[in-house]
């Protein structure tokens, strides 16, 4: 009963999706499809047990992957010849020709080349089971747990229990609303911008954890079919008719012509009207449609001899690269920027282009003088390609990214393994809005009512040079600024005094110290306790913490070894901060974390140090496992040593083990 009441809120949900998301046609309210959508949900809190994998509830899964597996395609994943001319597409139609009987009627399938992130989907019986990506053709990176948190990608096939296993391959992108509102966000928060819809998608699809692949704005298309057993369609436009009726979205504006003169006059057409479609596009797939007459043709171990790509001219235009500016955003990235001879590129005039980063300008060799071509490909900001080497003249200037943050000064810190460089300081004018709205937030400070539109006012009228000066605010200062009531300024004022009664976790996490989230914030303040052990807390140490990685752990000791850092807890103290210490027993120290012991120790026989350890709440057992939290490795360590590098579990020596409860 249960299991068949389950079964149809699903095939509900199911339909009101496909509706909602692939055809665009919803059916329903939000609020009419949130009700269906709980109510499943509460079911299957209620009978786990009847909890699938193809579920509409099972789109975001679980925790965030260490790194892809890497799976090999049924039917490698070949790329596509390209055409850049009329001429060249009539070429490869005598090609055709040439490998068919003669006068064989051939018909072709035009599609849009959808500019994004090829990707293979495997369904068993219906179910959607894997999804990869490309990568070399042969096999690529399992990423089927981010492809679920599409919702247009089907999970279930409409009427697929009968087909024993199909492929299906497509086009992840983001489209161009979608990606305009993502760069607006990395701006307001200071990030580096992505350079187009394609990177966007493909550094989502990167991502490890599904939840934060859930908040992009990713699609889908699909465009044909791989490996398929049980099923079989006469022709390519056959198969993506059915895959509509799957449920898939198929790619728009589908045509099928007879010749390729046919086929070049919607070529010519779509060369105009491409920038009026809400993704991008570049270019168009010429297909033959019989699958028989694909076979005939075979493929080269490149691309198939049955299709062929036109690729749209992108834009571009030359023009000189002035100077080079370095600007500082939010979160302090230093972003170069190309100051140009101001040009026109389809419709408007461009004297700015991003650089992104100092390893870009490496790579390209942009000297300032060069002249550099710019490419603009539908609304996205224009990029530099390219220099025109043959033009130097041997005055271009080599860009240097400045040691100093150009706003405040403070030396500018290039993190192992990154691109971009990044200004520190807590008191950097160009971060200080940020790091008030992150100071002043729910998990950090909360501090009610202080909301962004007054931060700007608070910065902008210099009333607050960075977070420690809110606590020198008073009541009146604050009523002076517009649309603020004074009983609201008395209650924003209280709400400050308020904050200054917190958790150590809080105002770890509210410092706002890079890489250290609210849960490494706990950590910190559960092993440190006071902000006097905290920041003078040495390098070993803070790697010596299990949750604490290299990078966090060098980016708090470099926090705490600041000056400015410095004048910002005295003046915090001074202010009358209030940290609740909780009462951490020695006995909890070490609560639940497992050790193995390995080697010998100077200080303790192996007896005294398993006593210690348990004392102190911990637990010791004999061999290593994914579950032991550390290994504490003295004179000639044996194999356990080896293991737990192997398994990236923390190593101690006796000296860091000792440090751990003192
Ligand atoms: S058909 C054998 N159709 O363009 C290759 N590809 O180099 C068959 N693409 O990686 C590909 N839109 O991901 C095909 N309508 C479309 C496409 C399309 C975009 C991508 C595809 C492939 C690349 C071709």
């Amino acid at each position: 009963m249960d299991q068949d009441k389950i079964k149809k809120l699903r095939q509900e949900i199911r339909h009101h999706d496909r509706k909602y998301y692939v055809e665009d046609q919803p059916e329903i309210t939000d609020s009419e499809y949130d009700r269906l959508y709980r109510e499943l949900e509460k079911f299957e809190k209620q009978f786990p047990s009847l909890v699938t994998p193809d579920s509409p509830t099972q789109r975001i899964a679980g925790e965030p992957l260490k790194e892809f597996k890497q799976v090999a395609h049924r039917v490698p994943m070949l790329s596509l010849e390209n055409a850049y001319s009329p001429e060249e597409l009539l070429e490869f139609e005598k090609r055709i020709h040439r490998n068919l009987k003669p006068r064989e009627v051939v018909e072709y399938v035009i599609e849009l080349k959808i500019d994004g992130v090829a990707i293979n989907l495997e369904y068993e019986r219906g179910v959607f089971i894997h999804g990869s990506t490309r990568g070399d053709g042969v096999k690529g990176d399992d990423i089927t747990v981010n492809l679920k948190t599409i919702k247009s990608l089907p999970l279930y096939l409409e009427n697929g229990e009968g087909i024993y296993l199909l492929e299906v391959r497509g086009e992840v992108y983001i489209d161009r609303k979608g990606f305009e509102k993502l760069n607006k966000e990395k701006s307001r928060n200071g990030d580096a911008l992505m350079a187009n819809p394609r990177n966007a998608a493909a550094g989502s699809l990167k991502l490890l954890d599904p939840r934060e692949v859930a908040k992009r704005p990713l699609n889908l298309f699909v465009h044909g079919i791989g490996h398929r057993e049980g099923i079989n369609w006469p022709t390519h436009y056959s198969a993506l008719e059915a895959l509509k009726h799957m449920g898939f979205r198929v790619s728009p504006f589908i045509k099928v012509v007879r010749n390729m003169k046919d086929a070049v006059k919607v070529c010519k057409e779509w060369e105009e009207k491409r920038e009026k479609l809400g993704f991008e596009v570049d270019g168009l797939v010429i297909k033959v449609n019989q699958f028989t007459q694909q076979g005939v043709l075979g493929s080269t171990t490149k691309s198939p001899r049955w299709a062929i790509a036109y690729k749209f001219q992108s834009k571009q235009a030359t023009t000189q690269l002035k100077d080079i500016e370095v600007q500082v955003g939010r979160t302090g990235t230093l972003t170069p920027v190309a100051i140009l001879k101001p040009v026109e590129l389809s419709g408007s005039t461009i004297s700015r282009a991003t650089l992104h980063n100092e390893d870009e300008i490496k790579r390209k060799d942009i000297r300032i003088g060069d002249r550099v071509i710019l490419e603009k490909g539908g609304e996205v900001i224009p990029k530099v390609v390219k220099v025109v080497e043959s033009v130097r003249t041997g005055k271009e200037k080599v860009f240097a990214m400045p040691g100093h943050c150009p706003v405040c000064s403070s030396a500018v810190i290039k993190e192992e393994g990154e691109v971009a460089t990044r200004c520190e300081n807590v008191r950097c004018p160009a971060q200080v809005e940020r790091r008030i709205r992150h100071f002043a937030s729910r998990n950090a400070m909360d501090i009610d009512g202080l909301g962004d539109a007054i931060i700007s006012q608070l910065v902008e009228r210099g009333m607050v040079r960075d977070y420690t000066d809110l606590y020198s605010l008073d009541k009146k200062s604050i009523a002076d600024i517009e649309r603020m009531a004074e009983k609201s300024a008395q209650n924003l004022i209280e709400a400050i005094v308020r904050s200054k009664e917190t958790t150590f976790a809080r105002f770890i996490f509210a410092l706002g110290i890079r890489h250290v989230g609210i849960h490494a914030a706990e950590v910190l303040g559960a092993r440190f306790r006071t902000m006097e052990k905290l920041s003078h807390s040495s390098l070993e140490e803070l790697e010596a913490i299990p949750e604490i990685g290299p990078t966090m752990a060098q980016s708090i000791f470099r926090f705490f070894r600041s000056k400015d850092t410095s004048k910002v807890l005295a003046r915090f103290k001074k202010a009358g901060i209030k940290i609740a210490v909780s009462k951490v027993t020695k006995a909890q120290k070490f609560g639940g974390l497992k050790f193995v012991l390995t080697g010998s120790l100077d200080g303790f026989t192996r007896g005294e140090a398993e006593r210690l350890i348990e004392k102190l709440g911990g637990k010791v057992s004999s061999s290593v496992s994914k579950k032991t939290d550390y290994v504490v490795a003295g004179h000639d360590p044996g194999s356990k040593l080896d293991r737990a590098r192997k398994l990236r579990i923390k190593t101690l020596s006796e000296k860091e083990f000792k440090a751990l409860w003192k």
